[in-house]
């Protein structure tokens, strides 16, 4: 069998993401045959070598990937010290343990994705990939055609432009609806953006994460991805990244 950097190898595991298992290799956390290794980047043989961290082998368990509908009022966490609820409630404990790709705000609502897959997690969320995230969002105010034009321009944010796919679902004078497509995961940033044009966002959903939608899934309900959706995230995953897309760690 192929060598595998340890690091990948843990995320794989779902233990950690990569970053958080480069860490913890650093903290000597990591065993492998018994041995700490504290190495930078480490190699071992995932069929063989034997990989503990706190006590526990590795194992690559089948990758699970879950959409949730997050309802408001859940955190998109595994766990909260201040007690509110996190998304893993909805599901349970029968997959063992998943983690949120990415986040949805505590009020916002729409399709989250669970796994146990740390490497599609990563890529998923990773600003080289862009992956296009679909929302529907009502903002205060009746916003002006000019505006409309200046989000699809690609309002800056942070020092750099977000550009930004619209659409008008429904306009009235106190309150605007759009479709909106944006290609990266900063945080707040769809109400940042919204907020700088002076329209605050009064509701929030995710419609649509690459080629997954949402579809007609109620609140609070998950269901597995269909092998279809399984092979799309693959090809997504196969494909290059973006040229000249922001470069984030
Ligand atoms: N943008 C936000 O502001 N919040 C989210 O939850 C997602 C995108």
């Amino acid at each position: 069998m192929a060598l595998e950097r340890l690091h990948k190898f843990m995320a794989r595991t779902g233990v950690a993401s990569r970053r958080r298992a480069e860490e913890l290799i650093a903290a000597g956390a990591v065993k492998v045959n018994g041995r700490v290794v504290t190495t930078p980047g480490a190699k071992i043989d995932p069929e063989r070598d034997r990989v503990v961290v706190a006590g526990q082998r590795l194992k690559v368990e089948a990758p699970v990937v879950l959409m949730l509908h997050k309802p408001s009022g859940y955190l998109s966490s595994t766990a909260d010290p201040r007690g509110r609820r996190v998304v893993t409630d909805l599901v349970g404990p029968q997959f063992g343990r998943l983690y949120p790709v990415g986040r949805l705000d505590y009020d916002a609502t729409g399709l989250l994705l669970l796994t146990n897959d740390g490497e599609l997690a990563q890529r998923l969320m990773h600003p080289r990939y862009q992956v296009a995230r679909t929302y529907r969002v009502t903002l205060a105010g009746e916003v002006a055609p000019a505006v409309l034009a200046t989000l699809g321009d690609g309002v800056e944010l942070d020092g750099r432009p977000v550009p930004a796919d619209v659409k008008v679902l429904k306009r009235s004078p106190d309150k605007t609806t759009l479709e909106l497509t944006v290609r990266e995961g900063r945080y707040h940033l769809v109400k940042r953006l919204c907020e700088r044009l002076g329209h605050p966002v009064l509701k929030l959903k995710r419609l649509a994460l690459g080629p997954l939608s949402l579809g007609g899934l109620p609140r609070g309900a998950w269901r597995e991805l269909t092998p279809r959706e399984r092979q799309e995230l693959r090809r997504l995953m196969q494909s290059a990244p973006t040229q000249g897309a922001a470069q984030g760690k």
